[in-house]
């Protein structure tokens, strides 16, 4: 049963009970309407209370609903409110822990509520791109008052109980519990308190009043603030719209309003797309063959080997979570360089405000340093981050082996290098695991974990639960050349190439895929991250896989020494300590001066086909990615490009994006793209999954 009844004394107890958050399925659903016709039937019984058990009220919708009938299945939610509403006898909402979405709008349908302090009340649905589709858009301002309740609905975060129950006026709370263990007697007690009181003598939230006092121009500005802030979403606003409609209809025609409201977002893109993010997100964290309990090893302590620029980073993860870390480095100087990183990045913390002092000192007394690997014994998870060398690589894991003690994970930050070469190195490969961090690692949420052919699961496992302590998004890749995210950007940055050869500009390039919503177009990205780097990957390439055809371009733009913002000059000219990425002549002379070396006439490129290119490319070696096994479910690949790429959220990654547009429209196009002589017709084939899923007509997800 996913709610329990019971009767204590003349008090019918609901307990709702559906772990992890006593979501609101079907079958909860359908528990709280049965509980409710007996208690009403019941004359022994002279109150209600409602409750949760465990670590929530409710935490509303139940996610494994998402998406399927079963969502509004009657009892659906809006029949559960009308019947607690309905019901002849009193009852009182013991609120606890957790209260949000579909939970709080429950609360609101009860006659009282009482709180436990500590309690995180919130209508979140906007970050799914939809407004509270059970009556809180109307029931919250009746309660709190337009401007808070809307404040909490447009940005769906949560407020403490305390906090809410301390506003002057406010009708969300008739009591506060001095404590939540005083919580479930004080509800008791009020619903003893009101036992005898039927109809009109029972409260409820539809029936207060609801305006503002500056009505119209109120809601102006509202609209004008909101617009501006959430111009790619469009559920902010219709919250918006959903409370102006709470002040100036009927409480039934507001219900119909905001209904209406709810089902149009229900099939925007952007719904889609963030609704599909929530359900990878969770997903990604889960592992085909490695079961859920599957025992994870303890990780205490952490050794860092080197202290460059993702060493740092990487250090700053574990000691922001209270986790020891000992770093490792060949030199005095190279350690006190980066110790004094990790000190300046900190104290910038500080000074803006993010930081307490306390906090940083905390975190700092975790740290400490060495310059022997006699001192990394103790360490349960060691994490290489020396130079991109194999052989650099092989002397610092022969060295792990020796000293590490049994049963320590062993990870490397490489980038680019075979995972399943470095586990040779030790004698122990199946403690061996890629933890490929994003630059800078105490920012980016991206965590790619490389899994070696000999990896143990208990290892992947406490890897995943590990990332999920130091707050990043962990996604398994299998070892290939780039793992997921640099195998695939290769791609993108190829079509950028050839789009200059034919015709584009580099700041056509980035505008184009920046107006698709790329937080930054592939010039300016390499600018920023060294166009020395991609150079060097492909004069590598050159031998490896003489096959992979590239534009010249990026190679003549580094013969010139443009690397980027580093030197001062890349696809773009730099004025010396500023960002500003301005066009360059000389680029776009070296580009022309390109094509007539090459024979090309330049063609006009329209945006679309710009932002075509691009993604596709990314679509289609992503679905060769899982064609190989490299990734394990598509929804992973487009989290892996939502959280370190920049790939816009609202469009729910590649995968998820070409799904949308069509799996369909994007073979043909990437047919089209075939038959054109510059492109690369052989990669333009469309993939056989891409094939396979057209075939039976499906999409990715
Ligand atoms: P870096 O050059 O900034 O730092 C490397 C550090 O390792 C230096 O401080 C060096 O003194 C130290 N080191 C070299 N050999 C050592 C040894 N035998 N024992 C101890 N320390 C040694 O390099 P960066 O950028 O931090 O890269 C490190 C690793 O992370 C590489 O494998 C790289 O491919 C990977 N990576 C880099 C990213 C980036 O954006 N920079 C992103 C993701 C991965």
């Amino acid at each position: 049963m996913t709610a329990e009844y019971k009767v204590m004394g003349d008090v019918a107890v609901i307990t709702l009970s559906n772990p992890p958050v006593n979501g609101l399925g079907f079958s909860t659903r359908v528990a709280i309407t049965e509980g409710l016709s007996k208690a009403n039937a019941d004359d022994a019984v002279a109150a209600i209370v409602i409750t949760g058990a465990g670590k929530a009220f409710s935490g509303g919708a139940d996610i494994k609903e998402f998406g399927t009938t079963k969502a509004t299945q009657e009892p659906n939610l809006l029949s559960v409110i009308l019947a607690l509403e309905a019901s002849a006898k009193p009852i009182v909402a013991a609120i606890h822990s957790v209260c949000m979405g579909g939970g709080l709008e429950l609360a609101m349908g009860c006659h009282y509520r009482v709180v436990a302090p500590g309690t995180s009340i919130a209508l979140p649905e906007v970050k799914l791109g939809l407004i509270p589709g059970a009556g809180g858009t109307q029931r919250l301002p009746r309660v709190l008052g337009v401007e808070t309740a809307l404040n909490m609905i447009v940005s769906g975060e949560a407020v403490k109980s305390e906090m809410l129950a301390a506003l002057p006026g406010q009708k969300l709370f008739d009591k506060l519990s001095a404590s939540p263990e005083a919580l479930f007697d004080d509800a008791m007690q009020l619903a003893k308190s009101v036992a005898g009181k039927t109809g009109d003598a029972l409260p409820l939230v539809r029936n207060l009043p609801c305006k503002h006092p500056l009505g119209d121009a109120y809601f102006q500005f509202a609209k004008n603030m909101v617009g501006g802030m959430s111009k790619n979403y469009p559920a902010p606003l219709k919250c918006v719209d959903a409370v102006e409609a709470a002040t100036k209809m009927k409480f039934d025609q507001g219900m119909a309003e905001e209904r209406r409201l709810f089902t149009a977002l229900m099939f925007t893109p952007e719904s889609l797309a963030l609704r599909h993010l929530f359900v990878a997100e969770r997903a990604a964290s889960k592992i085909p063959d490695v079961a859920e309990d599957t025992p994870k090893r303890e990780i205490k302590s952490v050794a860092v080997i080197g202290a460059g620029t993702m060493g740092g980073g990487i250090s700053m993860n574990f000691l922001n979570a209270g986790i020891p870390v000992k770093i490792l480095e060949m030199k005095q100087e190279a350690l006190d360089r980066g110790i004094a990183t990790i000190r300046k990045n900190y104290e910038a913390q500080v000074k803006k405000g993010k930081l307490k002092q306390d906090k940083y000192e905390q975190r700092m007394a975790l740290l400490s340093t060495t310059l022997s690997y006699d001192e990394l014994g103790d360490a349960d998870l060691v994490i290489e981050a020396v130079f991109e060398e194999l052989g650099v690589k092989e002397a610092v894991f022969k060295e792990l082996d020796r000293v590490a003690k049994p049963g320590a994970i062993l990870a490397s930050n490489t980038s680019t290098l075979d995972v399943d070469k470095i586990a040779a190195f030790t004698q122990r490969p199946q403690d061996v695991v890629g933890m490929h961090f994003f630059s800078p690692a105490n920012v980016m949420k991206l965590l790619e974990v490389v899994r070696g052919k000999d990896t143990a699961k208990d290892v992947l496992a406490t890897v995943m639960a590990v990332a999920k302590k130091i707050k990043k998004t962990a996604v398994v890749s299998g070892v290939c050349d780039g793992f997921i995210g640099n195998r695939m950007i290769e791609q993108y940055s190829r079509q950028a190439g050839f789009l200059l050869d034919e015709g584009a500009t580099p700041q056509q390039v980035d505008k184009a895929i920046e107006k698709f919503g790329f937080a930054m177009g592939p010039f300016r990205m390499g600018d920023l991250a060294g166009n020395d780097i991609g150079w060097a990957i492909r004069k590598r390439r050159a031998t490896e896989r003489a096959d992979m055809k590239y534009s010249r371009t990026a190679d003549k733009l580094c013969e010139l020494g443009r690397f980027g913002q580093k030197t001062g000059a890349g696809w773009y000219d730099y004025q010396a300590g500023k960002r500003d990425a301005i066009p360059s002549q000389v680029v776009l002379d070296l580009i022309e001066q390109h094509r007539k070396d090459e024979g090309i006439a330049p063609r006009k490129i329209s945006d679309d086909e710009i932002v075509q290119r691009l993604v596709y490319a990314l679509v289609n070696e992503g679905a060769h990615i899982l064609e190989d096994g490299i990734a394990s479910k598509s929804g992973d690949i487009d989290m892996v490009y939502l959280t370190g790429y920049g790939f816009p959220i609202w469009r729910g990654g590649p995968m998820h994006y070409a799904s949308q547009v069509g799996l369909f429209n994007v073979a043909e196009t990437m047919k089209r793209f075939a038959r054109n002589p510059r492109d690369d017709a052989s990669f333009w084939q469309p993939a056989a999954l891409i094939q396979r899923l057209v075939a039976e007509g499906k999409q990715f997800s």
